[in-house]
């Protein structure tokens, strides 16, 4: 049986799904979208200032009523926001949006790089103590970062006294970054994947659909279970109902340990093509 929570190194629990809003169009579709999802029972939300729909999202969560303690709440720092004030800044201005007091989860979006900045580990440290600062205010009750490979991590944790409880990155079948995940669970990092389902890329693909005919499941369902049984907390996106709800009812069928060998030792077969180490946004 798969737990529904998965408890993060400082003691708060993450639902185990989340629900994605990168490209879901700005006003009535990320409200009418998030609606849907929360009514479904996600309650697990994951926004960026980046997607530009937070402000529509924050009219979704106080239009639903729901108990905010209830909610668990993810954002993240856009790249042009690096650096201690700037984020302090960005951070507020994320609340505010959303409509919120506090956030369950603030993520550093994109690691800065070697490419664009020779002072690339400063600089990320200098974004993490605002982040550490928030933290210890209650102002974000767990903090982490995105895109972080296990260099950045390694240098992010040698110049830090607070240590990501989450690293959110790519994977989804064909690219399980395994270097990355593998670190990050040595070190009680927990690892969210964005676009699990390759951001669609993944639903025709053959063996997948093989493997989906077998436990009655759609590509889609079998790709959220299949990151839930490699300790990964899949952030499914899509704007359809009848896709929202699919997506999140996945807990009572369980890929087979040869099932999950196979899905696991499949080549590249398409995704974003985005290496933390290579970007230049
Ligand atoms: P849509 O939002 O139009 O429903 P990812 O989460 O990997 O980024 O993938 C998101 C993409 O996959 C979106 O294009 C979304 O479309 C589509 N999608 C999400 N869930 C499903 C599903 N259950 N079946 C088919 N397509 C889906």
């Amino acid at each position: 049986m798969l737990n529904k929570t998965v408890r993060l190194a400082n003691g708060y629990e993450i639902p185990s799904i989340g629900f994605g809003t990168w490209q879901t169009p700005d006003g009535c579709t990320a409200i009418r979208a998030v609606k849907e999802a929360l009514d479904h029972g996600y309650m697990h939300i994951d926004c960026a200032a980046v997607y530009g729909n937070e402000k529509s999202i924050g009219k979704a969560l106080k239009k639903s009523g729901i108990d905010r303690k209830k909610l668990f709440i993810t954002s993240k720092l856009w790249n042009t926001e690096r650096g201690y004030d700037k984020t302090l800044a960005a951070f507020e201005q994320t609340l505010s949006d959303l409509q919120l007091d506090y956030l369950d989860l603030y993520l550093i979006h994109w690691t800065a790089n070697a490419k664009q900045f020779p002072n690339w580990k400063e600089l990320n440290a200098d974004t993490w103590r605002a982040f550490e600062t928030l933290y210890k205010q209650g102002k974000i009750r767990s903090i982490g970062v995105s895109n972080f490979k296990k260099h950045h991590l390694e240098a992010l944790i040698a110049d830090s006294t607070i240590k990501p409880m989450i690293n959110q990155i790519e994977f989804h079948p064909g690219f399980m970054q395994k270097e990355t995940v593998d670190f990050c669970h040595e070190n009680r990092i927990v690892v969210e994947a964005w676009s699990p389902l390759g951001t669609g890329k993944m639903l025709n693909n053959e063996i997948l659909k093989t493997i989906a005919e077998k436990y009655h499941v759609s590509v889609a369902q079998l790709c959220i279970r299949w990151c839930l049984q490699n300790n990964v907390i899949p952030l499914p996106k899509s704007v359809t109902p009848n896709r929202i709800q699919e997506n999140i009812d996945v807990y009572d069928f369980e890929i087979s340990d040869e099932d999950m060998a196979a899905i696991n030792e499949m080549k590249y077969c398409g995704g974003s093509g985005l290496d933390p180490d290579e970007i230049d946004f």
